[in-house]
């Protein structure tokens, strides 16, 4: 029997302690205020951002929405960030990635005001993330090491193997690994014998984007498996077959038109890991309260500079 690693239960508990936070700032200054800038119409992305916006109302955070058409030039969507930076009723500023081709986003990212980085994309807070000091940690894997740590799984003296190198979770995720004291691989496209080095891990992160890759030949049994993987499946035999004909995933899919898969083989993962996370329900969730755990903290640091007192 493997243990379900519930993302829901864990950010329900994240969002009861940031409760009486937020109610502190809002009584000695005002409600912590987030930006969210969304470019374009991508429909994924729209999702994200729409549950990111439910989450700060749920939570009494302003958020503010700003939607630039997707033909934006980098100088406009710098002069509106610089603009969000200038706001003193903005604790956090969040770009949503990716952003369109003809858009730097290196020079966007570096344009946020380190204070106000809540997904601590800034090269300042990868910096602080790598040399460990204090600052912003990107919210998915800092979501993933709060799941771990509720869940009592032990990282300290564990083979970690982390597969996917972005930017956004791979790197960060082995970087707060390392620092948990876990020893840790990261894997990619190029690395050889991926299954043989995915199975040395006693914790398998999954992160690259691609649907149901991991089978069970890439996971060690009894292992801890955290699925990051989110993929929208519209073809019904494609669904059919990741799913072995599960009667509720392919009504899912008729229903909605789409049904969600992670990284990992679902069927393979709950029969060979001793814990894991599902998709959806399981690291989704922890996204959205670290940002908002991010952006309290933004708040309260930008609470104590105006010496209130807070
Ligand atoms: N796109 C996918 N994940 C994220 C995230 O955590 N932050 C931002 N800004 N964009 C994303």
């Amino acid at each position: 029997m493997s243990i379900i690693l519930d993302g829901n239960r864990v950010r329900d508990r994240i969002l009861r302690d940031l409760g009486p936070r937020v109610a502190a700032l809002a009584a000695a200054s005002r409600p912590p205020g987030l930006a969210v800038v969304l470019v374009g119409n991508d429909t994924g992305s729209q999702i994200y951002v729409r549950n990111k916006v439910k989450a700060c109302a749920e939570l009494g955070i302003a958020s503010h929405s700003l939607t630039p058409p997707a033909n934006i030039a980098t100088e406009e969507l710098l002069a509106i960030v610089e603009g969000l930076n200038q706001r003193p009723d903005i604790d956090g500023i969040l770009v949503q990635l990716p952003l369109p081709p003809q858009v730097d986003s290196r020079r966007v990212l570096l344009a946020v005001a380190p204070q106000k980085d809540v997904d601590g994309f800034h090269p300042m807070n990868v910096g602080n993330l790598v040399a460990g000091r204090p600052g912003p940690r990107p919210c998915t894997p800092s979501g993933i090491m709060e799941l771990l740590k509720q869940y009592q799984i032990p990282v300290a003296g564990k083979r970690a193997v982390v597969v996917g190198r972005s930017d956004i979770v791979g790197k960060p995720m082995a970087v707060l690994l390392l620092h948990a004291n876990a020893t840790v691989t990261i894997c990619h496209s190029r690395t050889a014998d991926l299954p043989g080095v995915c199975r040395e891990g006693e914790i398998l992160v999954a992160a690259m984007g691609r649907p149901a890759m991991l089978t069970a030949d890439y996971i060690r049994p009894g292992a801890v498996v955290v699925d990051v993987g989110m993929n929208r499946i519209t073809d019904r035999a494609e669904a059919a077959r990741i799913f072995r004909n599960s009667p509720e995933r392919l009504a899912t899919l008729e229903r909605k038109g789409s049904v969600l898969v992670g990284d990992v083989d679902p069927l393979d993962m709950q029969a060979k890991a001793s814990a894991y996370t599902p998709v959806p329900g399981g690291v989704g969730p922890l996204t959205i309260a670290m940002l908002m755990a991010n952006t309290v903290n933004a708040a309260e640091a930008a609470c104590r500079i105006m010496e209130e007192s807070c």
